[in-house]
């Protein structure tokens, strides 16, 4: 066996970045039951008097979500914005053609607007630019935002918001470069859309930021062109580019399973250089950020999924049920994001409500916590300042796929303002704990505050509403001694050491 011992030195003078908070963001899509029975369902004893549930609106809050994507996901490719809006009884039902359900258009743009206010977030929104485009595109934000005295705007007024929502952060279009993207674009295609919807759009407002579709995954054929192509049409109006990715254990490969960031570091540096080849190319001043608005692990519902009927009113769709290995590689995802604070400017973990989701419902019933609920709230709660980089020495293995995967993975964020700094680890040896001494050489005065542990002896262990099965425990054998800080890291765990000035 590898010398089963590792080693860090974290110096507050080597900065990465300071993250940008939007990198906890979420993702609610009108899909299964993600809004409806899943953060809206009137008639619940926990529903508010709009009909939005607050044991989830808890939860959300407990992770501290800063923005949260909406409406869709390749929903919003066949999506008319007008049917979410005005007295509800006059809302259409509509076939909801990405998902095959029907869509009652209960909740729409204010409600989710308001909901968003509830759990203390932004709306990152998505417009259509799979069978709509420029008009509808410009009509919306000017609902949303434009404060009145105009058709659009004085409509929005006339369904009780008299105030414009202000919504910052918008996705032109969704998976534009999938084959199975209602209206799917070629590049070309959607880099023209791209350029001129933003166009339009900036003019009605130009304090927005504007996100382009780039590849639906890194295994996309057309990726990484798709996104150059996109890039040179579009540059001037965009701000972000986005990147989704999903991962999965199908073959049952757990050592292969967790070593999976390493692809994403990887979609994340080609995506970095292609942005900064176009820049280059355009001898611009302005850098394009990663929006990474899709990601997680998915494959646990696929099966279920096939075999759901079609034309139902929020079925449980893709309702994966996470186990412990899947929280270890979410948290080894999150640890990426960290790693790439300077480019990674905002990312949604795909979703957020029974939707491949941390947080699960019963109809009627109760709210639970999944496994990936837990290293996403300590990241979004603990990892926000400057990301530092931890000049880590670990171990290596070879998988199936990878070679050198560090069987330690680590981001570290130093919170100067509340004199704190945060610690993430994942241990990925699937049989041997790893002792590690961290040399803290520039934070004297800190002391340990606690090591959080995620641990399991069984990597499929999952949570129900009945029974957390993997949670949070303390371990309380770390010490700090002499400026270092030495941890035993439990075979295939998640930790998170806290120290705060003393
Ligand atoms: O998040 C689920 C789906 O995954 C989204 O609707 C789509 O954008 C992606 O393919």
């Amino acid at each position: 066996m590898a010398n089963v011992k590792a080693k860090m030195i974290l110096d507050k003078n080597y900065q990465i970045a300071k993250v940008d908070e939007r990198i906890y963001g979420s993702f609610i899509e009108h899909l299964g039951r993600a809004v409806y029975g899943g953060i809206y369902e009137p008639g619940h004893p926990e529903a508010d008097e709009q009909g939005f549930r607050k044991d989830v609106i808890d939860l959300v809050k407990e992770l501290q979500v800063p923005i949260v994507r909406y409406p869709g996901g390749n929903m919003v490719s066949a999506y008319n914005w007008e049917d979410g809006v005005g007295p509800k009884e006059d809302r259409p039902r509509r076939l909801e053609l990405a998902w095959r359900t029907i869509e009652t258009n209960e909740v729409g743009t204010n409600e989710f607007a308001d909901w968003a206010k509830k759990v203390g977030a932004e709306v990152m929104m998505a417009v259509n630019l799979g069978t709509r485009g420029i008009d509808a595109a410009r009509n919306f934000i000017e609902y949303t935002n434009h404060p009145g005295g105009t058709y659009w705007s004085d409509l929005r007024r006339s369904h009780g918001y008299e105030q414009p929502h202000n919504i910052k952060t918008w996705c032109l279009g969704n998976e534009m470069d999938g084959s199975w993207q209602i209206g799917h674009k070629t590049a070309h295609e959607y880099g023209r859309i791209a350029q001129e919807t933003g166009k339009a759009m900036k003019l009605v407002d130009p304090t927005i930021e504007l996100v382009a579709c780039g590849s639906s995954s890194s295994g996309m054929p057309t990726f990484p062109e798709y996104e150059a192509t996109t890039l040179d049409l579009a540059y001037d109006h965009l701000d972000f580019i986005s990147l989704h990715q999903y991962y999965g254990n199908r073959s049952n490969d757990p050592a292969n399973f967790l070593a999976k960031n390493l692809d994403m570091d990887h979609f994340i540096k080609t995506v970095i250089s292609t942005c900064d080849y176009i820049k280059a190319k355009k001898r611009s001043k302005k850098s394009i950020n990663l929006s990474f608005d899709e990601w997680n692990v998915w494959y646990h519902s696929n099966q279920a999924d096939r075999e759901i009927e079609p034309w139902s009113i929020a079925p449980p769709q893709l309702e994966d049920h996470y186990n412990f290995e899947d929280a270890l590689l979410v948290g080894s995802m999150l640890i990426t994001f960290l790693q790439h604070a300077d480019r990674v400017k905002m990312a949604a973990m795909a979703q957020l409500v029974n939707v491949i989701a941390p947080i699960m419902t019963e109809n009627n019933g109760r709210a639970w916590k999944q496994t990936i609920f837990y290293p996403y709230m300590h990241t979004s709660v603990f990892g926000r300042g400057i990301s530092l980089k931890p000049i880590l020495t670990t171990p290596k293995y070879d998988s199936k796929d990878f070679t050198d995967v560090p069987y330690v993975d680590s981001a570290a964020v130093y919170n100067e303002e509340n004199e704190e700094v945060t610690i993430f680890l994942v241990n990925k040896h699937l049989e041997s704990s790893m002792p590690i001494d961290i040399d803290l050489r520039s934070f004297e005065d800190y002391k340990l505050v606690e090591h959080i542990e995620l641990v399991n002896d069984d990597l499929k262990a999952v949570n129900t509403a009945d029974h957390q099965a993997v949670a949070p425990q303390s371990n309380k054998d770390s010490k700090l001694d002499n400026g270092v800080l030495s941890a035993n890291l439990a075979k295939t765990s998640w930790n998170v050491i806290r120290l705060k000035k003393s």
